[in-house]
């Protein structure tokens, strides 16, 4: 039958696949050396060559669920831009969403100067407020930005660099609550409150940590990715003060950036960051973050097709279209081989049964790369935090939260075996985070509201 392939091809195949399959002794390779990179983040003076950040969040504290009040929150960098209204209740330890809005950016906008980006940013807060009757009152608002920021305070942060799909001028290096202030007075309309900026990771342990103050971990793995966790201040050698600690965001997608994961990029790791709109950075990202995974996987079935490996040596418009192959087809694929039917059907690939097995395995393939890799990074961090106590055993918990992580029918199981695997004095769970862009930058601006009420008492 047409269908049929042979020993040999199923092995060139392989050969193309191999180099995505990762042992447990390169994962533990791999956690050894982002713990190496997490210490020259941390450092006074080689952070500034540091390819992993480790920035300093100015959050020092988790929930203990005495913070109360109403909030705003804008929630940028993720697949959505929304603005939220939201309600922290001290008797009920709960965080409500009283309302929000999704406001879409349109591309032109995320490619355009920054002054329009922050004029639309204020634009849509204006219709939220008043939509929810709320314009007048100056609520403290909780910003959630999803890039690498250089903060040096809880309302100061200076973006370092832009990421996934934004490229606005005249940001990078600026203050981004300037940016926003600015444009909001430009209106003249309408007032905020103090301002809080958040990473998202950090907002998504704080929204856990409201239930699980063991929570002390935030990971996000969708259109980017990104984790950050509480330091012991002692070793974060840039912020005066030795006691207690701060949440520190990793920025581990720029994990490789100096070369230092040469030995595990694939020709296709290669080519995306080649084509993406800021080649060279973000390497560990790119293995990673859904905004990457679909284009390898269109790689690797666009060269297997050129070897005359799949849909008889034909590509399709379509898979020879960049960005064709969206991420989310690698969830329904691995889902079900009537889901692989139906989408190389939609890419008009003319495929047999056999073709739409090996699509599945290059989907799986990459998938699990990416939830092993991930696993390698967690568990170094759970590791650091078991050292840094000096504990032979930790039992902590993980908020996460993305797309990857929520709609992938196996990447969380996958992700949660290697980190037993690689942290085996660790007992790891994994909470998701119900909102936690939104509900955790309330978060982040109560308990900060809370802390600077602390000082002040003890001035009195
Ligand atoms: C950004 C991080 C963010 C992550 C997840 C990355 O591209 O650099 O700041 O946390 O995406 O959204």
């Amino acid at each position: 039958s047409r269908s049929r392939r042979t020993r040999g091809e199923a092995v060139k195949v392989e050969k193309h696949l191999e180099p995505f399959r990762l042992s447990l002794e390169k994962l533990q390779d791999v956690s050894a050396r982002l713990r190496k990179d997490m210490l020259r983040g941390l450092g006074k003076h080689a952070h500034h060559r540091a390819a992993v950040k480790m920035l300093p969040t100015f959050v020092r504290a988790t929930p203990d669920g005495t913070e109360k009040g109403d909030f705003l929150a804008l929630d940028l960098g993720g697949t959505n831009f929304r603005v939220l209204h939201v309600r922290v209740l001290e008797e009920e330890q709960r965080v409500l969403k009283m309302d929000s809005q999704i406001c879409a950016i349109p591309q032109e906008i995320m490619l355009g100067t920054g002054e329009k980006l922050f004029d639309h940013i204020a634009a849509c807060l204006a219709e939220f407020l008043d939509s929810q009757k709320l314009r007048g009152q100056t609520l403290p608002l909780g910003f959630t930005f999803s890039f690498p920021c250089e903060q040096k305070e809880i309302d100061k942060s200076i973006l370092i660099r832009w990421t996934k799909g934004f490229n606005c001028s005249g940001v990078e290096g600026e203050d981004v609550v300037r940016l926003l202030k600015e444009a909001i007075h430009r209106r003249g309309d309408y007032d905020i409150g103090s301002v809080a900026m958040v990473n998202d990771t950090v907002g998504t342990m704080m929204s856990c940590g409201y239930r699980d103050q063991s929570c002390e971990i935030g990971m996000i793995i969708g259109t980017g990715t990104n984790a950050c966790y509480m330091e012991e201040m002692k070793n974060v050698k840039r912020v005066e003060g030795e006691d207690g600690r701060m949440c520190i965001n990793t920025e581990w997608g720029g994990f490789g950036d100096d070369g230092s994961l040469k030995d595990i990029l694939t020709e296709f790791d290669e080519e995306v960051d080649k084509t993406s709109i800021n080649p060279g950075v973000h390497t560990f990202e790119k293995m990673i973050s859904g905004m990457y995974l679909g284009e390898i996987v269109r790689l690797v079935l666009l060269k297997l097709t050129e070897e005359k490996l799949l849909f008889k040596g034909c590509p399709s418009e379509a898979l020879l279209t960049p960005g064709s192959f969206e991420t989310k087809f690698i969830s329904e694929i691995e889902d079900g081989l009537e889901n692989a039917k139906k989408i190389l059907t939609k890419l008009a690939l003319d495929w047999d049964l056999v073709d739409a097995c090996v699509a599945r395995l290059v989907c799986d393939t990459v998938s699990s790369r990416s939830a092993r890799l991930c696993a390698a990074a967690l568990a170094t961090i759970a590791n650091r935090i078991r050292t840094n106590r000096g504990l032979d055993h930790l039992k902590t918990t993980v908020g996460v939260d993305g797309t990857v992580y929520r709609k992938h029918p196996n990447f969380s199981d996958e992700l949660q075996a290697a980190v037993r695997l690689l942290a085996p004095k660790c007992d790891v769970s994994f909470l998701i985070s119900e909102d936690g862009s939104g509900k955790g930058a309330a978060m982040v601006t109560a308990v900060a509201q809370r802390l600077a009420l602390h000082c002040m008492l003890n001035f009195l």
